[in-house]
């Protein structure tokens, strides 16, 4: 009804966007440059920012874009928190059957590590998605999968992805030596207000439609009502075009925006 009604050949500000909706902000500008470095450089990168902020796309997007023959991906999303959970994720991922007690785990996954590296020359990255929830017993361990023995070869990457607690978390004194390890790091914020009319017209091009469908005064209440963090734009943006649409209004505008606002639950 609604891609009819404005003549969309796709449906925009979809929750699983392709490629080619996919808009290049500033921050992910910022972000590329340092997985970029960290994946050259290995070690370990932090990367943090508010619920809806593009955080686990931006880490998917960039990983998709590696050479597969060099780099092998590993990407661990929060199950139960507990280091076990965390070990064995792991050593399926790395194509292990895991062990039953925590020090074999460790060795098999050491071992998987290095093979990786040193037979296959391929370099693991594990992004540990939801880290904000990770236990600290488990965030301690993590330091412990970054340097075996008495090598100080970077035999894995690791990025950690996750909300604002996980930055107070790591500032704990417990979790120094991991803080340590951080070379590179970025907190994701929401589109600046400009940026938001980019993205607006960005995602309305990829869905065919150039005029814009958003007036000033609905702009100006979209920012308010989400300060610019994605997943809230796209959702609002989505329901007023919707609920334009049933109203066989040609245009977003701010009457429109602000009943959308309480529809979907900003
Ligand atoms: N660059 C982008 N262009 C278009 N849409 C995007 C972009 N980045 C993220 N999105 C969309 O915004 C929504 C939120 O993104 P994502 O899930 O990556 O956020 P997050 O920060 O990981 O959220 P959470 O804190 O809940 O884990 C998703 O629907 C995603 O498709
Ligand atoms: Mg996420």
């Amino acid at each position: 009804m609604m891609e009819a009604f404005f003549g969309f050949k796709k449906t925009p500000f979809s929750d699983n966007p392709d490629a080619k909706q996919l808009f290049a902000s500033q921050a992910w500008t910022q972000v590329k440059a340092r997985l970029q470095f960290l994946v050259e450089h290995h070690g370990t990168g932090l990367l943090t920012g508010e619920v809806g902020s593009g955080k686990s796309t931006a880490a998917r997007t960039f990983t998709a874009g590696l050479n597969p023959n060099l780099y092998k991906i590993l990407y661990l999303h929060w199950s139960s928190g507990s280091t076990l959970d965390l070990l064995r994720q792991l050593a399926l991922q790395l194509d292990v059957e895991p062990a039953h007690y925590r020090g074999d785990l460790v060795r098999q996954i050491s071992e998987a590590i290095v093979g990786l590296n040193q037979s296959k020359k391929q370099h693991p990255i594990l992004i540990c998605d939801e880290a904000q929830l990770l236990r600290h017993p488990t965030l301690e361990q993590l330091p412990l999968l970054l340097n075996f023995d008495m090598d100080s070869s970077h035999y894995l990457t690791l990025l950690l992805v996750g909300q604002p607690l996980l930055r107070r978390t790591l500032s704990l004194q417990m979790h120094e030596p991991l803080r340590q390890r951080i070379a590179v790091q970025y907190h994701l914020e929401g589109l600046s207000r400009e940026e938001l009319d980019a993205y607006l017209a960005h995602q309305l091009k990829a869905a065919g439609i150039t005029q814009p469908l958003f007036d000033d005064t609905a702009r100006q209440a979209l920012y308010q009502a989400t300060k610019g963090i994605l997943r809230k734009v796209n959702k609002l943006a989505l329901t007023a075009l919707r609920l334009a649409a049933s109203r066989k209004a040609p245009a977003v505008e701010e009457s429109i925006l602000l009943d959308a606002t309480s529809e979907a639950l900003l």
